[in-house]
């Protein structure tokens, strides 16, 4: 049966946005890449055009915010849900890093962009690890963005695992349990390889319309801004993220405390 998902006209381009380029840009931003299959549905094509529409887009997109000075940028690329999906399209996105490094590596070392991937790697097939890992090498020497690809990944399976290595380190004494902190904790976590300052996103994007985190850097959002578009994520372009940047340029960042003015 052949559905279509509606999107509000104004966000398909949106063109009206409050960002400003002298304005603060978040170090590190995160997107779930939502709406693939609807995207292909609409168009009445199969869902892995959206995937390979999708694709597509990650080039656009990562090429943006390293220009905008975004010093990370990590995308939901994989959970460990989605192998519940039917086997050609897992597959169909197994097969999408190996075509998306072949032809884009020359652009990511052109912009100085550095490849990581977190995730339960190992499960992946061979040819999807080769080609992550063989990215990550040609772009290891790299100063700029890095782009973090998140694949076959879950927060709560990497929020059990840093609690493990944590109570291991304790059981073997190198590590009392008064000394247990964020930035101890925040260390175990996949994200640990970024600097400190660099690990926890300042704004996460969710496309598509749906408002959920989805097993996504629970540990890591804390405090991060939210900033969800209703437009797939095939069609999220450059002015959806200047739109996206604008809305958190607006937002009023007090991490719990108060404003100085409301301290009078
Ligand atoms: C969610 O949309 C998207 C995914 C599960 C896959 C995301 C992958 C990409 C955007 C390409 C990644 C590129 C590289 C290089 C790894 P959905 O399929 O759930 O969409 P729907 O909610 O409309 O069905």
């Amino acid at each position: 049966m052949f559905r279509f998902f509606p999107q509000k006209e104004k966000y398909q381009r949106s063109t009206t946005f409050n960002f400003n380029p002298q304005g603060p840009i978040p170090q590190h931003v995160a997107i779930i890449m939502d709406g693939n299959g609807r995207w292909a549905q609409n168009r009445r094509l199969p869902r892995v055009a959206g995937h390979k529409e999708g694709m597509n887009n990650v080039k656009k997109i990562t090429k943006q915010a390293s220009r905008l000075g975004i010093k990370v940028l990590t995308l939901y690329a994989f959970s460990t849900e989605n192998w519940k999906r039917p086997t050609d399209e897992v597959n169909f996105l197994m097969q999408l890093p190996v075509d998306f490094f072949d032809t884009f590596v020359p652009e990511l070392i052109a912009e100085n962009v550095k490849v990581s991937v977190m995730g339960g790697i190992e499960f992946l097939p061979d040819h999807t690890q080769k080609a992550v890992y063989d990215a990550m090498e040609q772009t290891k020497d790299n100063t700029g963005m890095v782009l973090n690809f998140a694949l076959n990944y879950g927060s709560r399976a990497e929020v059990l695992a840093a609690v493990k290595s944590v109570a291991t380190k304790v059981q073997a004494g190198d590590v009392t349990v008064a000394e247990i902190d964020d930035d101890l904790f925040s260390n175990e976590l996949m994200t640990g390889f970024l600097a400190p300052e660099l690990r926890d996103p300042e704004l996460l994007i969710r496309t598509s319309g749906e408002e959920r985190i989805s097993n996504f850097l629970l540990w890591q959002i804390a405090y991060s801004e939210l900033h969800f578009s209703p437009a797939f994520w095939p069609d999220f372009d450059e002015d959806h993220l200047l739109a996206a940047l604008g809305d958190f340029q607006q937002r009023n960042r007090r991490f719990g405390g108060l404003n100085k003015e409301e301290t009078k």
